[in-house]
């Protein structure tokens, strides 16, 4: 899709948070109204027919159209969290990512075989961040899972697309 005003928008910070990272920062396009209204219409656009019944939203950047689009496709929200952050019982995956090592984690009875799964954050690099997420949304067995970000990053030899298993489908509404 590669949305103009999106592309416009979007403020890269260079050697942030350290050299040689080309820092993709979202904030710019959440500060947008018609941005928001953009990134909102373009994924409902994509996901209306599909059945969705859960999104989960990746902390912290993936938690703000998650939001904007569960409302919308009538669909319930689904918090993966850094560690710590959620009170109950919670299903556990680690990953590397481009800057280092992190963990993210679900409830235990956030997920159940009939939902059908969006995932979303704000930003593709290397994939592992989604693919670890992917990875617990499977433990539950839903009916279907795909994947979206805002952001995909192409230039930077990441590859992140490949990180993913094939059943999962995936869309991105701007490329950089
Ligand atoms: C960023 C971004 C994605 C992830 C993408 O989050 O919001 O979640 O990195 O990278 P990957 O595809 O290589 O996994 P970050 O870990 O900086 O956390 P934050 O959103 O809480 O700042
Ligand atoms: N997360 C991982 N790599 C990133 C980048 N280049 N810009 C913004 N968020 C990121």
């Amino acid at each position: 899709m590669n949305n103009k005003l999106l592309l416009d928008n979007l403020r890269c910070i260079p050697d942030w948070p350290k050299k040689g990272i080309n820092f993709r920062d979202v904030t710019t396009l959440f500060k947008n109204p018609e941005c928001i209204k953009t990134i909102t219409d373009e994924m409902c656009e994509i996901y209306k027919d599909k059945g969705i019944t859960k999104i989960v939203g990746i902390e912290s950047r993936g938690f703000v159209m998650s939001s904007a689009v569960a409302i919308r496709l009538g669909a319930g929200i689904v918090l993966c969290r850094k560690p710590g952050k959620l009170p109950c019982e919670t299903v556990q995956e680690s990953y590397k990512k481009e800057y280092g090592t992190d963990t993210i984690e679900i409830h235990k009875d956030s997920i159940n075989e009939d939902d059908v799964v969006l995932l979303h954050d704000d930003l593709l690099a290397t994939g592992g961040t989604m693919k670890a997420a992917c990875d617990l949304v499977k433990k539950f067995n839903p009916k279907k899972i795909y994947a979206n970000f805002i952001i995909e990053l192409v230039n930077e030899d990441l590859n992140g697309r490949a990180a993913f298993d094939k059943d999962i489908e995936i869309s991105t509404l701007i490329q950089v």
